[in-house]
C-alpha cells in the first residue's frame, strides 16, 4: 500500500469494500463522468463479477482504492500490516472515498509502456485538493515505478475541473473528439490527453 501526506492507496477487498463499490457502480453522476457506457442498474453479483474483471486485468496494472491516511503512531494500519485494515465486525477500518484505476489502451504495452486512467471520487472528497494530490503520486508511480513511458485518458470537454487538475499535473491535450459522450440527453466532446515520461523527468528527480 502506498501513502501520500493526506492519503492511503490501498487494494481493493470483496470482503469490505464490495458494498460501497455496489453503490459507486449504481451512481449515475460518477459512472457517467468515467464510463463511455450509459450508466445502468447493478446487483452486487454484478459488480462482483465486475470487480473481479477490473483487478485481475491482463496488463496487469493495478487498481487502487483511495481512502483516508491513518494518524501516524497511533492508528494501527499506520504499521502498514493488512489485517488492520479491517474492524473486527470485517468492514473496512478505512472506507474508500476515491478510485484510480490504471489499465492499458493494447496488448502491447510492454513495447509501448502506455497507461491509461481513471479516476473518481465521491461527491464529498471532491475540491479538497485529494485529486491534485493523488495524481502527482501516480505520476511518480508510472514512471519511476512501473517504467511508463507515457499516461493517457480521456476526459469530457464540459468536465473543466478535471481538464484543470490534469494540466496542473502535467497532461497535455492532444486530440478532441467530436460528439463522443452521450450524457443526459445531449453530446459532449471527448479530449485526449497525455502525459510523456521526458515531460514528468524534467521536472522531478
Ligand atoms: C476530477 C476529480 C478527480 C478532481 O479531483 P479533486 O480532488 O476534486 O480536484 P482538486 O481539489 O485537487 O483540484 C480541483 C481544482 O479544480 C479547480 N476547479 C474546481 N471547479 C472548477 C471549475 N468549475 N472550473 C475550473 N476549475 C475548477 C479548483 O480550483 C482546483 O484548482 P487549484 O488546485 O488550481 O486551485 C474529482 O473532482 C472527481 O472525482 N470528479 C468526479 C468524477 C470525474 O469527473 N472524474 C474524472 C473523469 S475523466
Amino acid at each position: 500500500m502506498f501513502y501520500t501526506d493526506r492519503l492511503m492507496i490501498r487494494s481493493f477487498d470483496p470482503d469490505t469494500d464490495l458494498n460501497l463499490m455496489t453503490q459507486w457502480l449504481n451512481d449515475v453522476e460518477i459512472m457517467s463522468a468515467i464510463s463511455l457506457h450509459p450508466p445502468v442498474a447493478c446487483s452486487k453479483a454484478d459488480a462482483k463479477k465486475f470487480m473481479e474483471k477490473i483487478v485481475q486485468k491482463e496488463s496487469k496494472l493495478p487498481f487502487f482504492l483511495v481512502c483516508e491516511k491513518p494518524t501516524p503512531g497511533t492508528d494501527p494500519a499506520s504499521l502498514g500490516k493488512h489485517e488492520d485494515l479491517f474492524s473486527k465486525d470485517g468492514t473496512a477500518r478505512y472506507p474508500f472515498f476515491g478510485i484510480l484505476n490504471m489499465g492499458s489502451p493494447d496488448e502491447m504495452h510492454f513495447a509501448t509502456r502506455v497507461v491509461r486512467w481513471g479516476i473518481a471520487f465521491d461527491r464529498d472528497h471532491q475540491d479538497r485538493g485529494y485529486g491534485s494530490e493523488l495524481l502527482q503520486w501516480a505520476a511518480e508511480y508510472c514512471f519511476k515505478t512501473l517504467g511508463a513511458h507515457k499516461v493517457e485518458l480521456d476526459v469530457s470537454a464540459a468536465n473543466v475541473r478535471a481538464l484543470h487538475v490534469y494540466e496542473k499535473v502535467g497532461f497535455k491535450k492532444e486530440g478532441l473528439r467530436k460528439k463522443r459522450f452521450w450524457i443526459n440527453g445531449h453530446w459532449e466532446d471527448m479530449v485526449e490527453m497525455g502525459f510523456l515520461e521526458e515531460d514528468w523527468f524534467a521536472t522531478h528527480q
